[in-house]
């Protein structure tokens, strides 16, 4: 497909943000179940939700656009998953681990956030107001994934210092 004008941009980044989200949904059970702390398995299993929605919210805008969703393949998207499934074969500490899921989670995320946040600021460019709307939801819903994995990982630091503290007295 040629790049001739924005909304052609547009649409191409809104195929390869879709096969992201196809490749999130089969990665994240996997990130889920290597999951060592309720709380992060629980993260990752409300995002899995989301992301859902996501797709959904997609085949919305394709469909609106009136053109097919397929076409792309997130190279990017494989890499950062292949890198997570890699972490979780490791043999590691459980609570490394965790950590490490983080890690490959927010990397995830940001690259979602990248996406999400230029196709949003071409819709409003173009002037397609629902597509505002809808990707602006999704982009909220990113950002706070991100967040809460922020606090995830402050979390864990938060609880070894409590133990080291114990430990120390
Ligand atoms: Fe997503």
């Amino acid at each position: 497909m040629a790049l001739d004008t924005l909304h052609d941009l547009f649409v191409h980044e809104l195929r390869d943000l879709y096969d992201a989200e196809q490749q999130i949904i089969t990665g994240l059970p996997l990130m889920a179940q290597a999951a060592h702390s309720d709380s992060l398995r629980k993260l990752f299993e409300h995002h899995i939700e989301e992301t859902r929605d996501q797709i959904d919210r997609l085949y919305e805008l394709f469909e609106a656009l009136g053109v097919p969703f397929t076409g792309r393949s997130c190279k990017a998207m494989q890499g950062l998953l292949a890198e997570a499934r890699e972490t979780i074969q490791e043999e590691a500490d459980p609570e490394v681990l965790d950590a490490a899921l983080i890690v490959a989670a927010q990397k995830i995320e940001h690259y979602e956030i990248a996406g999400y946040g230029s196709v949003r600021t071409f819709a409003r460019e173009l002037g397609y107001k629902d597509a505002v709307r809808l990707l602006e939801k999704t982009l909220k819903e990113e950002s706070a994934a991100d967040e809460k994995l922020t606090r995830a990982a402050e979390g864990r630091v938060n609880a070894k210092a409590a133990t080291a503290d114990q430990a120390s007295v």
